[in-house]
This record gives C-alpha cells, structure tokens and sequence, in this order.
C-alpha cells in the first residue's frame, strides 16, 4: 500500500517525515523508477502521468494543488478517488491575495501608481468600503474563507455559485436568474471558480456588460475562465475600470502581450495561492487517516461535476 509521490523533492522530503511520523506503516517512496508499480495505492502528483496504468492497483490520485483542472480525468479509471489539495496555507494564501485585490482596486492604487510616474500629488474620490459591492464568483472553500476574512473592512458582500448556498452575513445568489443579479449589483467582482466545461471563458463581454460601468475584476480562478479581449475591451470602454490578474492563458503571457503595461491592469505571476508543503503533508496524512477510518477525504472531487 504504497503511498508515491510525485513532485519537488524539496516539498516531497518534509512530506516523508509527516508520514514517518504519524504512518509509520505506510511505504513512503519519491522514486516512480524503483517503485514497484503494483504497489502503489496512493498518488499525489500535479499531472496525471503518461504511464498512470502502471499502478494497477491505485485507489487514490491526489492533486498536489488546489485544482484538478490539469487533470485529464478520462485517462483515470472510474474507481480511483480523485482529491483535491485542501490545507491551511493555500486558504490563508487566498485570503491574503484576495483582500489585497480588492482593497488596491477599493483605494484606487492602480490610479495612484500611475499619478506617481507622473510626479502628481492628486487625491481621488473615495467611497467607504460600507458602499463598496463585492461579489464573489463561486461559493466554495475558498471563497467562504475569503469573504469571511474581508467582512471586517465593511464591505456589502456577495456570493454566486450554481446551487444554493446560505452564509451569514453574505448575499447568496444562485443559478442563471440569480448570476444576473448578482453582477447588477456588484463593484468589484472576483472570480474563484473551478474551472470546467462550463467555467471556460465564463469572463467575458456579455459578463462585464452586466456588471455596473466602471466596476472592477479580480481573477484568481484559472486562466482559460477570462476572455482577454474582452477585458482589454472593457478597460477601454470604461465598463470596466480595473482588473488584478493572477491567472492566464497561457501561463506566462507571450512578452507581446497588452496585460503587461496596461496601466489598469495589476498582474501577478499565478503566486495567489501556493501550496505550503509542511501544511498540505498535514492535510494529506489527515486524508490518509480518514480513509482509513473508511471515511471520505476532504477535497474528494465529484468526478461528473469535474471539481
Ligand atoms: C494553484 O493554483 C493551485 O491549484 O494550487
């Protein structure tokens, strides 16, 4: 029942020790090459790899990341549990970058960044965060922590996601009918969504046409979710006044293009949120203890909804 794992060596040696410690029972191995491939019961990998029908016996493929977008969910047999990485340093990862996000678009830093390359000492209007709308595409995990952690600044908070959800204190929002309200009545709009068959290109122009003039995008979803163009549009237009974009298609951009300078446009590296290793081994091993007990893992992804 060995347990194999497939990524840094730097994140995978403090995953040894967690499991020397707390499953000193199960075989703990780095190395697919000596590995003996039928032994193999467990995997946390990023990728799904080319020879996965080696491991004939595999019960559980774990993402060493919070999505398993990147995994090509046809090429893994039916029985196999697919989890993804749910711990505490992506959560709070999240909720530092996004309350960043949305308080450097609530604060107008885009424009003051600009003021300061041009020597102006210029203050702009500003309204209370109490004023402020933020709405969240997406209602999970991650999303129930950020807003908890931007509740303190004031803001009138919102969530969508597809079925109903019921938070305190959040305007929950539900479905096609309930997508439309929230987006006309949203100033700054995150996207925290998984992507899937019906996430790909979610942000796009008929989505910004809906959101109020001169509203906001924050985008730490995943990449291949955003219309560029339609953003650059947007920008442009005015319907849109300014994006933080920690996500792409591709990854990275080609040096050509117009997200690099584009004066409203803060973009990060897809830094947002990182696995921490000390934390995730602690998750996995918690994972490993429930399934165990004969319990399902937190993160289990439901494989016909693709998240
Ligand atoms: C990062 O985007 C992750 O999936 O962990």
């Amino acid at each position: 029942m060995t347990f194999l794992f497939n990524s840094d060596a730097r994140r995978g040696a403090v995953f040894a020790d967690a499991f020397a410690e707390a499953l000193p029972d199960v075989p703990f191995t780095m190395d697919a090459a000596t590995v003996d491939p039928g032994t193999v019961r467990y995997l946390i990998t990023w990728t799904v790899p080319a020879d996965l029908d080696r491991y004939r016996n595999l019960e559980v493929l774990f993402s060493i990341g919070a999505g398993v977008d990147q995994f090509q969910l046809d090429l893994v047999p039916a029985h196999v549990k697919v989890v993804r990485m749910v711990e505490a340093g992506i959560v709070r990862m999240m909720q530092e970058y996004a309350a960043l996000a949305v308080l450097t678009l609530h604060r107008n830093m885009p424009s003051y960044a600009a003021q300061q390359r041009m020597r102006q000492w210029r203050p702009l209007p500003q309204i209370q965060a109490t004023e402020r709308r933020v709405g969240i595409l997406g209602l999970g995990m991650l999303a129930q922590a950020v807003l908890e952690r931007l509740q303190p600044f004031g803001f009138a908070l919102a969530g969508w996601s597809r079925r109903p959800r019921a938070l305190a204190g959040i305007a929950c929002h539900h479905g096609e009918a309930g997508l439309k309200a929230m987006l006309r009545t949203t100033d700054i709009l995150v996207c925290l969504l998984p992507l899937t068959d019906e996430t790909r290109g979610f942000l796009d122009a008929a989505l910004f046409s809906k959101l109020p003039a001169g509203a906001a995008l924050v985008h730490v979803g995943r990449g291949p979710q955003l219309d560029h163009d339609a953003l650059l549009a947007a920008l442009d237009s005015g319907q849109l006044s300014g994006a933080v974009i920690d996500v792409t298609d591709p990854e990275p951009l080609p040096e050509d293009h117009p997200f690099w300078l584009h004066p409203q446009i803060v973009l990060t590296p897809h830094i947002a949120s990182v696995t921490q290793a000390a934390t995730a081994a602690r998750a996995v091993v918690e994972n490993m203890q429930r399934l165990r007990a004969g319990l399902d893992p937190i993160g289990l992804v439901d494989r016909t909804r693709g998240y």
